[in-house]
C-alpha cells in the first residue's frame, strides 16, 4: 500500500449512481433538484439498464433503471429499494488498477474492463470488500 500523492491511482469521484424504479419520474425530480436538464440518456443493453446523466456544478449523477427483471439493477432494487447504488472513481489505467486491487485481495465483479455508459470502460468492486458500497472504476474510452 502506498500513500504517495504523486502516485494516486484513483482520481476524483467521476459520478454517483442512483437506482430508481422509474427513470422518467426520477429525471423530472432530479432536473428540478439541480435546476438543470438531463444531458444524456443511454441504454446499456448488456447490463439491462437505462441511464440518465445530470451535471450539477462539477458533480455528475447517474440515474439507473432496470430494463429487465434479471439485471443487476433490478436485483438491487428488489433487495434494497431505490437509493444510492454505486460510487464511481475515475482511473487513468483501468487494467493496472484492476490488477492492483486484485493483488490487494478485492473481489472484482468483472475480470475484464467492460463498456459502460457515457463512453467509459468500467469495472465494479464487490460491496462486501468496501463496507457495503459498490465501487465502480471507470476510464474514459479513447
Ligand atoms: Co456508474
Amino acid at each position: 500500500m502506498t500513500n504517495n500523492l504523486q502516485y494516486l491511482d484513483m482520481n476524483k469521484i467521476e459520478h454517483i449512481g442512483i437506482a430508481v424504479n422509474n427513470l422518467e419520474k426520477a429525471c423530472s425530480s432530479y432536473q428540478k433538484l439541480f435546476n438543470t436538464l438531463v444531458y444524456k440518456t443511454e441504454e446499456v443493453a448488456t447490463e439491462g439498464v437505462k441511464t440518465a446523466f445530470l451535471q450539477c456544478g462539477p458533480n455528475k449523477i447517474e440515474l439507473l433503471e432496470a430494463t429487465r427483471p434479471d439485471s443487476p439493477i433490478a436485483k438491487f432494487l428488489d433487495k434494497r429499494g431505490e437509493g444510492m447504488h454505486h460510487i464511481a472513481f475515475e482511473v487513468d489505467d483501468i487494467k493496472a488498477e484492476m490488477l492492483r486491487l486484485k493483488n490487494e485481495g478485492f473481489t472484482l465483479l468483472n475480470e475484464e474492463p467492460k463498456p459502460g455508459a457515457d463512453n467509459k470502460l468500467v469495472c465494479f468492486v464487490h460491496p462486501k470488500d468496501c463496507n457495503g458500497v459498490l465501487m465502480e472504476l471507470c476510464q474514459e474510452m479513447k
